[in-house]
């Protein structure tokens, strides 16, 4: 019988704050997500900066009597500078589409509405006007409405309450005039009172649940590219992520451009982010921009730096610093006088490149010497490999920075070759934060490889910290897949990886212990292609320019083909160029640019599902990478830090096997392996929980077959254990809204005799064993 021994009493690592969470404002995670505003574009702030097609008056409609205008002369606040003036009869009205189909309410619900609001005409000598609010539905049903009276022709915050009589899903909010006059409105906004903890103003139940749920450790937030894509001027609409200006009264912040594509209303800002951490019981993982956008290669002048310094040791001083200091106070003003114990804080976001390096330093020293305690992150660019990668891991051991932010997007391929990627870490220095990663897709094939891959995370010595990313995305608002947890305007979708993190955090443990396979040893190969052959295909990566001096040698028979001259042109179309079958070949080609800022994509080892490219200047010109693609989903492998200029370039690869090398003007950039992805028969991870006596054996079984094994606990005995066994009925399973349990896991109880017992692991799946 194949064995399973696990020694309760062998602790080998602290599992300490391994599982958390990444919260990112992309996909509309935060406005439309999980800030419960119902409104869109509540203060007419939004412009074409935020989006090309935005405007003051996005999202919202009038009556076409009713005559209207955005102005700034007389402004709430100098954050909020833009106002809605509108100039109405008796019946006129304007009104708010919210987002995707509308707002969600629900029968017998309770929401707040407010408005700052004046009457402004002198005209009129009651200078008050009565409005009636109310949601429609989309056959303007009434589904909620209350009176509203507006007086005085200074800036004032109105509030009611609005009970809804109907459900609806495509709700608008109305604001109907009964009376006439000119008025001045800004901050429209409508709130569900059943929030999150039922805070006013506060965050969407069922999302803030379903993470709150999942027992996460830390919460790492803003972002992302969120932070550190966009201008150094925190006075700028398109500002990067700057803490500073997200916190006090929410009619006061501004509101900026959302490097994805739209606007935030900042109204989760950092005080919310730190509030709803501490509610579930999630460590706080702030991430600062290092003062360097690596999206512009901009960085601040160092003789500025002081300025972005100050503003991290702030943010340690708002979480932590009592009340009687200058941001405690603000922290206590704002309703929280109680410390949030601030532990993490992370430097930086996948930067490359030695401008971020340079400015790095001067957070660290700063941050170490004031709070010798807090634990600084530092990064190590967007792959699992590479220039950024190196840059990021000797910046970190030269400051004894206490860990570096790993992040990787990959095809489950790709996991499955790289299952001991962390095996030779010194774990004696820096630990890793894998602070952002999945593999491509959100089928339970997917989560089963990923959690096969968190059994080796917990078992590393050398990882500290691991979330999956992203994690929040508006089936109508995508930037990003996969996402670990989709919603629309009223429900949430939980995904199969959202389930095997879920599994992961609450069976996660204080202390990783030592087990022993027997009889479970065996690597099944997935593949035996030991070559990369196939096509070879050149593509500009929107540019222009001349390809000539075209050769393709293969090394085992001195073959040569050449190719004829070509253009790449800026229509990115695929030039094939030759078939090669060979397991040693080389190419080699000239190359000059004529218009654009990036370079080509060369494609080699191309067949039906698979292939190889060199993109040599992708990503913002900054890149000299080989990436693999499985179906069409890509794995980065090799990553060095290239920008190509409008001059000749004599580009050389060559391939040995499933060895790739390249070289640029006779130097070599880039030597990389494609390794072919295996199965171990079982994997496996146990830990103990100090706290609540449970013992955990997590077991992931990615092969077709069920495996028969017995499993044996050293040590104190245990006569019940818990079993949540993850299945499905396809590998391709997805959980839909429609079928939103497609893909769930089941838990029952056994009884355990003698600290044994024999369990059938089924065929593809995850379990846990939750000995009580
Ligand atoms: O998670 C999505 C994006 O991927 C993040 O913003 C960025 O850090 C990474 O490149």
């Amino acid at each position: 019988m194949k064995k399973i021994i696990v020694h309760q009493e062998q602790q080998y690592k602290k599992l300490g704050d391994l599982f958390g969470l990444f919260f990112e404002d992309i996909n509309h995670a935060a406005d439309g997500g999980m800030y419960a505003e119902l409104v869109q574009n509540r203060s007419f702030e939004f412009c074409e900066i935020d989006r090309k097609d935005y405007h003051p008056l996005t999202a919202w409609a009038k009556s076409e009597n009713a005559l209207w205008e955005v102005k700034s002369e007389h402004p709430l606040n100098p954050e909020n500078t833009h106002y809605l003036e509108v100039n109405v009869q008796a019946g006129d009205h304007i009104c708010n589409s919210g987002f995707n189909t509308g707002m969600f309410l629900e029968t017998g619900k309770k929401y707040d509405f407010s408005v700052w609001a004046k009457v402004k005409d002198a005209d009129h000598t009651e200078l008050s006007g009565q409005l009636n609010i109310c949601v429609k539905d989309e056959n303007k049903k009434i589904i909620a409405q209350n009176q509203l009276v507006i007086s005085g022709d200074q800036w004032q915050k109105y509030e009611l309450v609005l009970e809804a009589v109907d459900t609806t899903v495509c709700g608008n909010l109305y604001l109907i005039f009964e009376t006439e006059g000119t008025f001045d409105l800004d901050m429209i906004s409508l709130f569900p009172q059943d929030t999150f903890k039922g805070r006013k103003y506060g965050l969407r139940k069922d999302i803030a649940e379903a993470l709150g749920e999942m027992q996460p450790k830390f919460i790492r937030f803003p972002g992302g590219c969120l932070t550190h894509d966009g201008s150094l001027d925190d006075h700028a609409r398109n500002s990067m992520y700057r803490w500073r200006r997200t916190i006090g009264k929410i009619e006061e912040r501004p509101s900026w451009r959302n490097n994805w594509g739209y606007n935030q209303t900042l109204g989760l800002g950092y005080f919310e982010y730190f509030q709803y951490c501490e509610d579930i019981g999630a460590k706080a993982l702030p991430v600062v921009p290092g003062g360097f956008n690596p999206h512009k290669g901009e960085g601040v002048d160092l003789e500025h730096i002081d300025e972005w310094v100050q503003e991290t040791l702030d943010l340690i001083e708002f979480a932590n610093g009592d009340v009687n200091t200058k941001m405690g106070a603000i922290r206590a003003q704002m309703g929280h006088p109680e410390s949030f114990h601030l532990e993490y804080l992370g430097i930086g976001n996948e930067e490359i490149g030695a401008g971020f390096f340079e400015r790095y330093t001067y957070f660290h020293e700063a941050v170490r010497e004031k709070y010798p305690d807090i634990k600084i992150i530092n990064t190590a660019g967007p792959f699992a490999m590479g220039e950024g990668y190196e840059d990021g891991w000797s910046s970190a051991r030269k400051h004894g920075s206490d860990l570096v932010d790993e992040h990787y997007y990959a095809a489950p391929e790709w996991f499955l070759a790289n299952m001991h990627h962390y095996e030779d870490y010194d774990d004696k220095g820096p630990k890793v934060f894998l602070g952002e990663y999945a593999s491509w897709g959100n089928t339970f094939y997917n989560a089963i490889v990923e959690a096969a891959y968190m059994t080796h995370l917990e078992r590393s010595k050398a990882v500290a910290l691991a979330c999956y990313a992203p994690m929040l995305c508006n089936v109508d608002y995508v930037n990003w897949k996969p996402d670990m947890l989709w919603f629309n305007n009223h429900a949430v979708l939980k995904t199969p990886n959202y389930y095997v993190q879920k599994l992961f955090m609450q069976a996660q443990g204080t202390d990783a212990v030592a087990f022993e396979k027997e009889g479970l040893d065996e690597v099944i190969a997935l593949s035996d292609k030991d070559d990369l052959s196939g096509q070879f295909v050149i593509q500009g990566n929107d540019v222009a320019g001349r390809i000539w001096d075209v050769v393709v040698t293969d090394l085992d028979t001195g073959k040569m083909i050449n190719i004829d001259d070509f253009d790449v042109d800026l229509d990115n179309k695929e030039n094939f160029l030759a078939d090669i079958n060979s397991k040693r070949y080389t190419i080699e080609f000239s190359f000059k640019r004529s218009v654009g800022r990036k370079g080509l994509k060369i494609f080699f080892g191309k067949t039906e599902n698979t292939m190889v490219q060199w993109e040599f200047g992708g990503w913002d010109n900054w890149d000299c990478n080989i990436s693999t693609f499985v179906n069409g989903r890509n794995s980065a492998i090799s990553h060095r830090i290239f920008h190509v200029e409008d001059i000749e370039y004599r580009l050389k690869l060559e391939v040995t096997g499933r060895r790739i090398q390249t070289w640029v003007n006779g130097v070599q950039w880039n030597d990389t392996v494609d390794r072919l992805p295996e199965l171990e028969e079982l994997y496996v991870t146990a830990s103990i929980d100090e706290d609540t006596k449970k013992t955990y054996v997590k077991a992931v079984n990615l092969t077709g077959e069920e495996k028969e094994v017995q499993i044996d606990l050293t040590g104190e005995e245990k006569t019940m254990v818990e079993i949540i066994s993850f299945t499905a009925d396809s590998l391709a399973a997805e959980n839909t809204f429609e079928n939103p349990d497609r893909v769930v896991p089941k838990s029952s109880m056994a009884e355990v005799k003698d600290n044994q017992l024999v369990y059938t692991f089924p065929a593809h799946s995850v379990t846990v064993l939750a000995y009580l």
